[in-house]
């Protein structure tokens, strides 16, 4: 069996992910969001608030029988409030900063801990964004803590070459513009808080905006074919 453990599946990238992973009965996905999805065959749904980090802290990976790959996509992500700083509310600062990063290193932790003993393939991908790459107005929050996620994904992969667990392979792969949820919120911003906002609504308008079940493919190809991977640390349009 294929195992996957993926967070934000309830809309978006995530979701998408679940359908295309659904059309292979060996494939078998606990999804982690908020807001439920209904029970699949193939599919469990774990509700969990990513921002309540003891709550993360204690998720617990299950035991798993006759695995053959084991998988965490740490896909959730939010980008709450667009605003420079000096006007953020600083509780949804650090809420943003637990969902896009300190949610995924505790669970990269438990994770490798919990399967570092199984003799199956062991995957982590990150779900980046080129706002990590390149400073954004607006978005400070966003921005930093997905670059601290691809220096997260950096420092293990640097680990795991160094043998310090077995056998784990580590990306961070940001997803181009996506048609989804989290790109209607940052249409909502205006120009004074965003100055780019005229080119986001331009990409939907004219569209620019990738299909997320396009996307979810590649992802999931790129896990298939890791040699394929350009590095540790890029977007899926490298491909
Ligand atoms: N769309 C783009 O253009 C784009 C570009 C670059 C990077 N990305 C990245 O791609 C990933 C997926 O984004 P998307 O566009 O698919 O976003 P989306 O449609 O807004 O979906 C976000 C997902 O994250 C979950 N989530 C948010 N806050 C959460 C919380 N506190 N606890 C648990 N789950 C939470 C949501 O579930 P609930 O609300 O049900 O909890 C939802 O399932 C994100 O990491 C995002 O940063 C997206």
């Amino acid at each position: 069996m294929n195992y996957y453990f993926i967070t934000g599946t309830s809309r978006g990238i995530g979701n998408a992910l679940v359908s295309c992973l659904q059309e292979n009965s060996e494939n078998h996905v606990t999804g982690i969001s908020r807001t439920s999805l209904p029970d699949m065959a193939g599919y469990d749904h774990v509700s969990l608030d990513l921002t309540d980090i003891e709550a993360v802290a204690d998720f617990k990976f299950a035991t798993l029988k006759d695995a053959k790959k084991i998988v965490l996509i740490n896909n959730a992500g939010a980008i709450s409030e667009i605003k420079p700083l000096g006007r953020l509310d600083n509780n949804q600062l650090v809420r943003d900063f637990h969902v896009n990063l300190v949610a995924p290193a505790v669970l990269m932790n438990n994770f490798i801990e919990a399967y570092t003993s199984y003799d199956a393939e062991k995957i982590v991908v990150n779900i980046s964004s080129g706002a990590g790459k390149n400073p954004v107005d607006g978005w400070s929050t966003y921005c930093a803590s997905k670059a601290g996620l691809d220096m997260l994904t950096r420092v293990a992969d640097k680990e795991a070459g160094m043998g310090r667990y077995n056998g784990f392979r580590i990306l961070s792969i940001a997803p181009g513009i996506v048609d989804t949820q989290m790109q209607q919120e940052i249409r909502t911003s205006n120009e004074a808080d965003f100055s780019r906002i005229a080119e986001f609504e331009n990409y939907k308008e004219s569209g620019k905006l990738a299909d997320a079940e396009a996307v979810a493919r590649k992802y999931l190809y790129l896990i298939d074919h890791q040699k394929k991977a350009p590095g540790v640390v890029f977007s899926i349009n490298d491909l």
